[in-house]
Parts: structure tokens; sequence; C-alpha cells
């Protein structure tokens, strides 16, 4: 019985020194992930606060160095990249240095083109990441019309191609337009250029790859064949070297001289089916931009993935012949009364669809007006207004002055007559 007695207290004691044991292991287990999730936060915070800092230091920056109008640019160098596609190197006349860009925006040129009575107004993205050096730009010659030999070419495309040489001075606004990507963001993305499309989002490839980033990016490129493909060594180096770029070229129409898996992925379009099958889930936000049934087709079918508006951006090259991808996407207006739009000087009358711009209706009915960037920056449609007023979903990059809108931007705040 008395043995018994020191064993129960024996027995007691280990119990206990367990006990206090197991609540001091959980005390020091808490506190250190307290501490992991502390050092955590801290770390997030610093990172962003890094982040902060450097977009601030690239705003202050572009502001200082950014220009107002038109600056005098010198073309240093003339690259073919495929046919009919040429690349032009831009250094600043005045040599003073260059402002960082948004990767995905555009250059605005005024071209002096012999036998035109105005000058020209064309927009064209920069097709490289931001460089202390040079500007770069990529432009495909546009021919005549599909079906017309004898149709007229691209009036600014060919002059590129034809007129520009080494040593030619051209007059440049600064780089503009909302389609851009941030470099220093970590969000995936699906970078996807058809054609001549390519230019913007090579140059949102080109600043993550520059800026180091781990950045998961898929890169879909749709074109034709070989005959028509632009930088396909730097573009396979690039997938090459970094593992977390995913390269998919797809050609529409492969050649004998065309290899697979060398040249090419796959012997497809580029479309939602072929993203179902490679991307891991639609989550990434994506950029797009190529021609418009490619771009209609791919908005559509994007949102019909599930993809929410908000994480679809694209841009659009030509004359909204095929209704635009931004109208595809946006909700109409509720309008409860017709508004009726009137082109005085071409004696046309029609009635909004609640989500055209007046440009897009303008080309629609088979009227022509000016264009440059279609974004509300370079103020070439400028379009008289002889009655009624209009509005901006989004505002312009460029005053206007009553009286006048930006067509390609501007939608119908009720009745108006435009002198078109
Ligand atoms: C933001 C933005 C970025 C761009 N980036 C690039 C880029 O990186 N690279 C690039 O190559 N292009 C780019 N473009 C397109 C570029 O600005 C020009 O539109 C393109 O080069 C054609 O211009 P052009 O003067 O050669 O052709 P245009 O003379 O304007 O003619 C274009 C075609 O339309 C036909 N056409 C002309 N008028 C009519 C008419 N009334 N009815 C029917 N058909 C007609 C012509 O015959 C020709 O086939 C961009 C456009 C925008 C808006
Ligand atoms: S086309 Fe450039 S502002 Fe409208």
């Amino acid at each position: 019985m008395e043995a018994l007695v020191p064993t129960a207290a024996g027995l007691f004691l280990v119990t206990l020194a367990a006990y206090l044991a197991t609540l001091a292991f959980r005390e020091f287990a808490t506190a250190r992930a307290l501490r992991a999730s502390v050092d955590m936060e801290r770390l997030l915070l610093g990172e962003r606060i890094t982040e902060m800092a450097e977009r601030r230091r690239r705003e202050l920056e572009k502001a200082e160095r950014t220009w107002d109008g038109f600056r005098k640019f010198v073309v240093t160098r003339k690259e073919m990249e495929a046919n009919d596609i040429c690349s032009f190197y831009l250094e600043p006349h005045d040599r003073r240095p260059l402002p960082v860009f948004m990767p995905g925006q555009y250059l605005t040129f005024r071209l002096a083109i012999p036998g035109q009575a105005k000058p020209v107004i064309r927009c064209y993205s920069l097709s490289d990441a931001p460089k202390a050096e040079y500007f770069r730009v990529t432009i495909k010659r546009i021919g005549p019309p599909p079906g017309k030999p004898d149709g007229l070419p691209g009036l600014a495309s060919s002059y590129f191609h034809e007129d520009i040489e080494v040593g030619n001075i051209l007059d440049v606004k600064a780089p503009a337009g909302q389609f851009w990507l941030e470099p220093a963001d970590t969000t995936p993305v699906v970078l996807i250029g058809g054609g001549i499309g390519l230019t913007p989002v090579l140059s949102m490839l080109q600043a993550i790859v520059d800026a180091n980033a781990r950045r998961e990016v898929w890169f879909f490129y749709g074109l034709r064949n070989r005959t028509e493909h632009v930088m396909a060594r730097h573009l396979h180096r690039i997938a090459a070297q970094n593992p977390n770029v995913s390269l998919h070229v797809c050609y529409s129409d492969p050649t004998g001289e065309c290899q697979q898996d060398v040249d090419y992925q796959h012997a497809e379009r580029v479309s939602v089916d072929l993203m179902r099958r490679v991307l891991p889930s639609n989550a990434p936000h994506f950029y797009l931009c190529g021609p418009p049934p490619m771009m209609q087709a791919m908005v559509e079918g994007l949102a019909a993935w599930g993809v929410p508006h908000e994480r679809i951006h694209h841009e659009a090259f030509g004359p909204a012949s095929v209704k635009s991808a931004a109208a595809a996407t946006a909700p109409a207006a509720a309008v409860s009364t017709p508004v009726e739009v009137v082109f005085s000087r071409s004696a046309r009358q029609c009635v909004w669809d609640g989500r055209s711009t007046l440009l897009e209706m303008a080309e629609a009915n088979g009227i022509r007006l000016d264009f440059g960037c279609r974004a509300g920056n370079c103020g070439t449609c400028i379009t008289a207004l002889k009655t009624g007023t209009v509005d901006y979903p989004s505002p312009p990059g460029t005053a206007v002055e009553t009286g006048s809108c930006l067509a390609c931007v501007a939608v119908p705040k009720g009745n108006v007559t435009l002198d078109a």
C-alpha cells in the first residue's frame, strides 16, 4: 500500500510535467507562427512600399521627360522583320532623355506625305519595352483592299516602308494610350497578339522579362505561317530562358517549310477553345490585340468562359468595320427614346444603338472620318457638332472645344447633328 503512494505521486508528477511541456510547446508554436506571420506581413509591406516608390519614381520621371505636341525623332535603324513588316528605331533629335512609357502604349506620328494636302496622322504601338536610348515601332505595310489589286495601298504604312530611311526625321507625340500593363504587378497574364497586333503585347512581354519578374505569362501569337513570323528566334529565346513564360505560336495556314514544335506549336487559329485546353484556369488577366474578327470572337468567348469584363483588356488597330470588341463587351446604355444621329454633309440619318461611338456609326454608314488613335488622344477625329451635345464614357486625353467632339470616343447625349 505504502509503495503505491509514491508511484501515484510519481505518475501525477509525470502527467503534470507532460501537460506543462505540451502547454509550453503550444505557446512556443503559437509564438513562432505569429512571428512568421508578422515577418511575412513585414516582407509584403516592404515589397508594397518598394513597388509604390518605384511607381512614384516612374511617374515623376515621366512628368519631367514627357513633352506636349510633336517632338523631332531621327530614324536610327530600319530592320525587316518578316514579309511586309519592318521595325523602325527612333532616337530624339534633341538628345534629351526619353520618358518611361507603359508597355502597350503607342506613338502618334504626323507625316508630311508627298501629294497629301494635309499632314497624315497615324498611331503605331511601341513594340519594345522602355529603353533608355530609343523607341521602336514595328509597321506592317498594308496592301490594296482584298479583291481590288488596283486599289490604293495603305498610305502611311507604304510611306514608312518605301520612303522612310535611316537619318530621316519624324514628328512624334509622346507615348499615350489606355491599353497597357503594369510590369511590377504579379498577377498571371495571358498576352494574345494576332498578326501585327503582336506589337503591344510584345512590349508587355519584354517589359515583364526585363523586370526579372517571375510572373506567370502565357503568350499566344496567331499568324498564317513562317512568312509573317516576327522575331521568331527572339520569342523562342525568351521562352527558353524564362520558365515562367509559356509560348504558344499558332499557324492557321502552315506551309511545307513550317516545322511544328520548332516554328510553331499549334496548327490552328488562336481561340478560346485553345485557351481552355492550355491554361490551368480562366483566372489570369487577358490582354489582346489583333484583327477585328479575332478580337470579337475572343472577347465574346472569354466572357462566355466566365472571365469578368474587367480582366479582359483589348485594343483594336483599324476601322471598326466589324462591331468593335469594346462595343461587344460594354453594356448598351439604357435608351428610352430613340436617339437620332445626323451626318449633315453626307445627308445620312441613323439611330444610335446605345453603345457605338460616333466614329463607329459613321464607318458603319460608309462615311469616312479621319482618325488616328481611336482612343481620344490624338485629336485627329475632331468633328464639329452642329446641334446637340455628346458624352464621353471615358474621359478623352485631348481637350475639345465646345461645339466640337472627338468622334472616336464620343456617344450622343440626345439627338445630334455632325458636320460630316
Ligand atoms: C492605337 C493603334 C496602334 C497601332 N499600332 C500599329 C502597329 O504597331 N503596327 C502597325 O502596322 N499598325 C498599327 N496600327 C495601325 C496604323 O495606325 C494604321 O492604321 C495602319 O498602318 C494603316 O494605315 P495606312 O495609312 O497605311 O492605311 P490607310 O491609307 O489608312 O488604309 C488602310 C487600308 O484601308 C483601305 N481603305 C482606306 N480608306 C478606305 C475606305 N474609305 N473604305 C475602305 N477601305 C479603305 C486601304 O486601301 C488600305 O487597305 C495601330 C493603330 C492604332 C489605332
Ligand atoms: S482618333 Fe485620335 S482622338 Fe479620335
